[in-house]
């Protein structure tokens, strides 16, 4: 019909007719191209094994760190610097940024041979241009008629797209931080703080590529230090070190009277063996945060099965018991302890039958298993790993999604293939919601951005997480709101900054 309708009109509409199938090929294949660029994404995080220790600690007097957030909670999210590439494709701009009040951006690592920090890949972080993508999908964040504007001093890679989304996302303020280590660069900090210079190396570069990259802040995430001599005493150095780094940069942009603080914070580990020989209290004096990683508390590593994210228990796996360790036996102030939830369930494949008709008293814990169950092609379409579901894609097809009240954990189970998974849910969040306003917690945060569900609202663990907290949710801006950071941002890097277009560009900064 096309055809013939073509070589029937005149010529002037023939060849208008080819240049718009012209410009619709390109701009297909030009789709194509940057599909193919976001190469297949690199290691994820996984945990080590668990031993059962079991030392008593005495009791602390309580201590306050500061910045204790007194303006509503905590709903972070860490965004790791992998989730560009196939078959994720996740993006700063996927993510709800209205609900959260901080992205933890994962990861930095460190330069063993320097001492300083380095970032894990150029491109994704700083280097690629997500203007065509951000201006697809959100187009309502650009301001009509200055979308040309905004492509000429957009910032590059992640880190830009982040900064600018955080200056641009009206109506919810959120600040954006800069996480170290992560589970595979744990050695590092072995290194650095057995050496005088290598740690002063870490401090000074660490505190310069935050403010020179525009984050609100530095997240440390060390898993672990060991039960030594050096290492627990070693952190608390280091940290003491970045603290100090950060107040003297504060005094360096406000001079007498400090406005505002840069934020630190440690993603701890949360069961008493990690915990119980770090030194808590000393270390706390000096953060603002501690991020609490109360999941994976079962999986690969296990005995049996279990809930990987579950709130309560009988035993010591559990989020309650990891929140009560830091206040009962630390004396942690409970406004600094963030409530680590999963946006991803981990599985098992149980050994034996019995299990069958699958009902809400079906016992699905404390089983033998035999693996964690194949990577199927639905799970790796999703970006999980083996034993890993985003939780975007639960329940697993042809499952019924259930709820355990006692342990706070939502589950699914696969009868024909006797595949149990455990996760959060929209309901064991609003418990957890519960939880964190009844004990006066500082918040809650995931790990991480990509598993959640954006199509659905009422689906979304976000939303019901920020439901179940009455909607007081921190509205903190950044750091770079504030006309003094950036004066003095533009008078230590001038045209030299990675930021310097974009703040120039900033209405409220503009001169
Ligand atoms: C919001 O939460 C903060 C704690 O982060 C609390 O101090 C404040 O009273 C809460 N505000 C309301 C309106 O509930
Ligand atoms: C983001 O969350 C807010 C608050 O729940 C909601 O009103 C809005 O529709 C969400 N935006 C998108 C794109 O889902
Ligand atoms: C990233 O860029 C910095 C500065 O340009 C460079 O020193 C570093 O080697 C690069 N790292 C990688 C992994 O390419
Ligand atoms: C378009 O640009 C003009 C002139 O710079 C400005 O006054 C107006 O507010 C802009 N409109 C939008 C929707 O940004
Ligand atoms: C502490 O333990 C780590 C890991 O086992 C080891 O690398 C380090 O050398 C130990 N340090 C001391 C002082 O024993
Ligand atoms: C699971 O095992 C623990 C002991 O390891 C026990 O206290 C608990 O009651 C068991 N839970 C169920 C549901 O069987
Ligand atoms: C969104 O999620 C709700 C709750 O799970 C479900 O009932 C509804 O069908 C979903 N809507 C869509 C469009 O998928």
């Amino acid at each position: 019909m096309v055809s013939l309708s073509l070589y029937h009109g005149s010529k002037t509409s023939l060849i208008s007719h080819l240049l718009i199938l012209l410009i619709i090929v390109t701009i297909v294949i030009e789709m194509c191209l940057y599909k193919k660029i976001f190469k297949n994404q690199r290691s994820n995080k996984i945990r080590d094994s668990f031993n059962n220790g079991g030392h008593k600690v005495p009791n602390m007097d309580q201590t306050q760190g500061p910045n204790v957030d007194g303006e509503g909670f905590v709903s972070g999210v860490y965004y790791s610097n992998w989730s560009p590439y196939k078959p994720r494709f996740h993006f700063p701009h996927d993510i709800n940024l209205t609900q959260v009040s901080h992205v933890y951006y994962a990861f930095f690592r460190i330069n063993p041979r320097t001492g300083g920090i380095e970032s894990t890949d150029n491109w994704s972080d700083l280097e690629m241009n997500l203007y065509k993508p951000l201006a697809i999908k959100s187009s309502e964040l650009i301001d009509g008629n200055s979308s040309n504007d905004i492509q000429k001093i957009l910032p590059l890679g992640c880190i830009g797209e982040l900064f600018y989304l955080k200056h641009s996302c009206s109506g919810k303020k959120f600040k954006v931080i800069m996480s170290i280590g992560g589970w595979s660069d744990s050695e590092n900090f072995k290194v650095i703080i057995k050496n005088e210079n290598l740690l002063q190396a870490f401090v000074d570069s660490s505190v310069e590529t935050m403010f020179k990259l525009g984050f609100d802040g530095i997240d440390l995430d060390w898993e672990f230090p060991e039960n030594n001599k050096s290492e627990p005493q070693g952190y608390l150095k280091l940290v003491r070190m970045l603290r100090s780094k950060l107040n003297s940069l504060e005094s360096q942009i406000f001079g007498e009277g400090v406005e505002d603080h840069f934020q630190l914070s440690i993603a701890a580990p949360a069961f008493k063996d990690k915990l119980y020989y770090l030194p808590i209290p000393e270390i706390d004096q000096y953060i603002d945060y501690w991020n609490m990683m109360t999941y994976d508390y079962y999986g690969s590593w296990s005995e049996t099965t279990g809930y990987h994210s579950n709130l309560f228990s009988e035993t010591e796996l559990s989020g309650n018991f990891a929140i009560h360790y830091m206040i009962d036996k630390f004396g942690i102030n409970s406004r600094k302890l963030v409530l680590g939830m999963a946006a991803y369930g981990r599985s098992f494949h149980i050994k034996g039958s019995g299990f069958q008709p699958f009902t809400q008293n079906t016992i699905l814990i404390n089983q033998s298993f035999k693996g964690v169950g194949k990577l199927t092609k639905e799970v790796n379409k999703a970006d999980g790993k083996e034993g890993i579901w985003p939780y975007k894609n639960l329940p697993k097809k042809g499952t019924i999604e259930r709820y355990d009240p006692k342990y706070v954990s939502a589950y699914c189970f696969d009868e024909k293939n006797s595949i149990f998974i455990s996760y959060d849910n929209t309901k064991s969040v609003k418990t957890k919601a519960e939880y964190v306003l009844h004990n006066k917690l500082g918040g809650g945060f995931w790990w991480e951005s990509c598993g959640e569900t954006y199509a659905n609202e009422s689906r979304s663990l976000i939303h019901a997480f920020n439901e179940g907290l009455r909607s007081n949710v921190s509205t903190k801006p950044s750091m770079f709101e504030n006309e003094r950071v950036v004066n003095f941002y533009l008078n230590k890097y001038g045209n030299n900054g990675f930021l310097t277009p974009y703040l120039k560009h900033m209405d409220s900064f503009k001169q």
